[in-house]
């Protein structure tokens, strides 16, 4: 009992550390850490696989991941970006359509801390960070600054 005491103030802690989700209010940051499963991956291992269907979120708490995406199936997957602790993941197939959109690997040794679909819609779903498209605003961002330096060469 002691250990889980002592796991859920970590968890705590740890969460009130992340821009996005530090915002929820104290209860929901507590169920949060209540529900959460601590993951653990090794080099190259598959979080997540484009195209699998998902119901889980995110949250990395030790390490770092590689996300890439095949634009189609006779295409070579491309290196989108690497996300570190703090970082969350996954949320994308939790909204509308189950499919992920793009694959996550382990670089090196990783935890992760997992919530399920469920926990999510009622605790974490509702911010606006993670309703907000942030990597299709990154995608964006990075089209209209190639476009700007095409239009300014
Ligand atoms: P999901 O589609 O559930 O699973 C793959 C995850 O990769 C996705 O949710 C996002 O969290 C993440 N992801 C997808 N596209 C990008 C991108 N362009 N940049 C960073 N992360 C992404």
């Amino acid at each position: 009992v002691r250990a889980g005491v002592i796991k859920h103030s970590q968890y705590m802690e740890f969460l009130r550390s992340i821009p996005s989700i530090q915002s929820l209010p104290e209860d929901i940051l507590s169920k949060v850490a209540d529900v959460l499963e601590e993951t653990h991956y090794s080099d190259c291992d598959y979080i997540i696989r484009q195209g699998a269907t998902g119901d889980t979120f995110f949250i990395i708490s030790e390490g770092q991941v590689k996300v890439t995406q095949q634009k189609s199936s006779n295409e070579e997957p491309e290196f989108l970006t690497t996300l570190s602790k703090g970082d969350w993941f996954g949320e994308q197939a939790l909204k509308g359509e189950d499919v992920r959109t793009a694959s996550v690997t382990a670089v090196g040794r990783v935890t992760c801390l997992v919530v399920d679909r469920e926990s999510f819609m009622h605790l974490i779903g509702g911010l606006d960070d993670v309703n907000t498209n942030q990597h299709e605003s990154e995608d964006l961002n990075a089209k209209s600054a190639a476009e700007a330096a095409f239009f300014s060469s």
